[in-house]
């Protein structure tokens, strides 16, 4: 039997099950003044996961905290001019920035955890946003 893997508790975003009341939520990771301000997303039975910065202005996406879906849950909608975004690719169908899409963040699920991938470099998704 394979030795269970270790989880890069700094890497860790949120419980899956904390998905469940408002299909999204947003967080931080990294140090400093400038954390990498992300959301994750419940896609069906997978999780996708962007920096919370909207192409049209550069504005969070959410003005109440975790509040990042329509009220169906179908699309994510930034909250200052309305764009609204693909869930799955992070395209914005319609809005100010249609055709643009949301910087996505590479994630894994474990355990019931999501963590950023071990590949994600915060520093430099921070300053490609900022
Ligand atoms: S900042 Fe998101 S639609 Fe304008």
């Amino acid at each position: 039997m394979p030795a269970p893997a270790e989880i890069d508790l700094e890497r860790v975003i949120c419980r899956l099950a904390d998905l469940e009341q408002t299909g999204a939520r947003a967080f931080r990771l990294g140090g400093g003044d400038w954390p990498l301000r992300g959301f994750v997303v419940r896609c069906g039975a997978a999780v996708r996961g962007y920096v919370n910065h909207c192409p049209h202005a550069g504005h969070p996406l959410d003005l109440q905290p975790h509040h990042f879906l329509t009220p169906d849950r179908v699309l994510i909608v930034c909250a200052s001019h309305g764009a609204l975004f693909d869930k799955e690719s992070g395209l914005c169908i319609a809005g100010p920035c249609s055709g643009q899409l949301l910087r996505s963040i590479a994630l894994n699920v474990m355990d019931g955890l999501i963590l950023l991938a071990p590949e994600v470099d915060i520093a430099a998704l921070v300053a490609a946003t900022s």
